[in-house]
């Protein structure tokens, strides 16, 4: 009997991209693997067309979940609460039953879920006899302050909102940056999230297997104090492998949007490091003066530019350019509304990449060497930025004015340092390092290969054992 592995990823682009890499791994290590979708996301993928590439090897199921947006704290607390109904642990119950009583000798073996989805599973593990792993679509940090602030809120030595009474910042580990307090909502996308985070870390917080993308070489002391209570595993980046050996690709990303694979061509014309590529990932809005000023300093940096301007990227309306923009860049700019990102950043055409701090742009742009400028619009970008600037010092800070916009002058500021000036050169020399680690890390006897070997070796085993 193969070794069947339920995912059950939480129901976003940015969270179904690494889980998918995921299930291609097990694959290739043997495991049946079934991916639970909702239906609005499969429906999604169907029209877009990028399901054809699992052919057999993933088997992709989908229940009843319409998937609501969540580009506000309000709206992502309003999907956490209907996600917990629609795809908690009374339906994965279901699923599993389902798959098991259609298929006596696939019957699921273990469950690897999203932290985001870990509320009530383990009964549902134990019910069924399964092994049961957490996956954390982010880093090691990120889910340690959380587990840190957890411990502390339970032992009363902080309050229930996790702030401190005095007005100063906290050290969660000595390896960590200092962090502001107040800024701690914002980093959990307000109250709710925070709230939320601080149940899934106690719900999960003994848990034996808890996978990672990231890789250890970046974050090793905070792994190795984390490791004392918690299975930790990093065993990213999970990125395809046809992109690491820069071949053309033959398994297109799960995504929600149809690639639009002509810019490559166009990338294919330009210089070498030249180009500026723009994206904010599956689910950031922009105002209407916002994507104005963006596009006026991108015009005014004079240099080559690929940016995505998604069909939904303007809340209300299609996204609006500013008059006669698209005349006056036509000959070095190129719009799309969903690239292959992971080509995009592979091309050696392509200079810096103006993010907006996704997990999975961040390791996606580490994993290809091309240097940031960050501009966090929600959640843990705001942590990932600081790090990335701060701590990996990968990338630049793209600041906003005091009401919230990032001016055009700001913008060209930033594009120069980062590309002509001393400071910049460190910059893409860093990048140019940590490039080399991220792939020797996912090698054989690298840190994340032995991670993950470790783990497929004990989720091959019957789960008691
Ligand atoms: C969200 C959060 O922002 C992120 O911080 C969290 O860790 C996961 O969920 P999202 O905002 O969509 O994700 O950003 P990101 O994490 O960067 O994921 C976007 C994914 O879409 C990436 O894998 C990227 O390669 C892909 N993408 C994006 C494309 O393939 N084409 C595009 O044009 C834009």
């Amino acid at each position: 009997m193969a070794p069947h592995a339920l995912l059950v990823p939480f129901p976003a682009q940015g969270h179904i991209n690494p889980m998918m890499q995921l299930a291609w791994k097990l694959v290739s290590h043997g495991f049946l693997v079934t991916f639970l979708n909702s239906d609005s996301n499969h429906n999604r993928m169907l029209k877009a067309n990028t399901l054809n590439s699992l052919r057999d090897n993933i088997r992709m199921i989908s229940v009843p979940f319409q998937f609501p947006a969540m580009d506000t704290p309000e709206r992502l607390a309003n999907t956490m609460e209907l996600l917990e109904k629609g795809m908690g642990p009374s339906v994965i119950d279901q699923v599993v039953q389902e798959i098991n009583a259609k298929e006596e000798e696939n019957k699921v073996t273990c469950i690897i879920a999203d932290v985001w989805m870990c509320f009530g599973l383990q009964p549902v593990a134990m019910l069924h006899k399964v092994s049961l792993a957490f996956f954390h679509t982010g880093y090691v940090s990120l889910f340690a302050i959380l587990h840190i602030t957890a411990n502390w809120v339970s032992h009363g030595i902080l309050p229930s909102d996790g702030i401190p009474k005095e007005d100063k910042t906290i050290q969660y580990l000595p390896s960590m940056p200092p962090l502001h307090p107040g800024e701690l909502h914002r980093y959990w996308a307000g109250e709710y999230m925070f709230r939320k985070g601080i149940r899934m870390a106690e719900e999960i917080k003994h848990t034996k297997w808890m996978l990672f993308n990231s890789f250890l070489e970046i974050e090793a002391p905070v792994v190795e104090t984390l490791s004392k209570e918690v299975g930790v595993y990093p065993i990213g980046p999970l990125i395809a492998p046809e992109f690491l050996k820069c071949t053309t690709s033959t398994k297109v990303q799960p995504s929600f949007w149809k690639d639009e694979t002509e810019c490559l061509q166009w990338l294919d014309k330009q210089c070498a490091r030249s180009v500026i590529y723009i994206s904010f990932g599956s689910s950031t809005v922009l105002s209407e003066k916002q994507v104005e000023e963006l596009a006026l300093g991108v015009e005014a940096t004079q240099r080559p530019f690929l940016w995505v301007v998604r069909s939904n990227l303007m809340r209300g309306s299609k996204p609006v350019l500013p008059a006669d923009f698209l005349e006056r860049v036509r000959d070095r700019g190129y719009i799309v509304s969903w690239a292959s990102q992971l080509e995009v950043l592979s091309h050696p055409s392509v200079a810096c990449f103006v993010t907006h701090c996704g997990w999975n742009s961040v390791q996606e742009s580490i994993t290809m060497g091309v240097p940031m400028l960050c501009w966090p619009y929600i959640a843990d970008q705001f942590l990932n930025s600081m790090y990335v600037v701060d701590v990996w010092k990968l990338g630049l800070p793209l600041n906003a004015n005091s009401q919230g916009i990032l001016e055009k002058g700001e913008f060209v500021k930033s594009v120069e340092i980062l590309l002509e000036s001393k400071q910049g050169l460190e910059i893409i020399e860093e990048s140019r390092k940590l490039k080399i680690i991220a792939r020797d890390v996912i090698e054989e006897g690298g840190s994340s290969w032995i991670n993950f070997n470790l783990f497929v070796t004990v989720m091959k085993r019957p789960p008691n054992e």
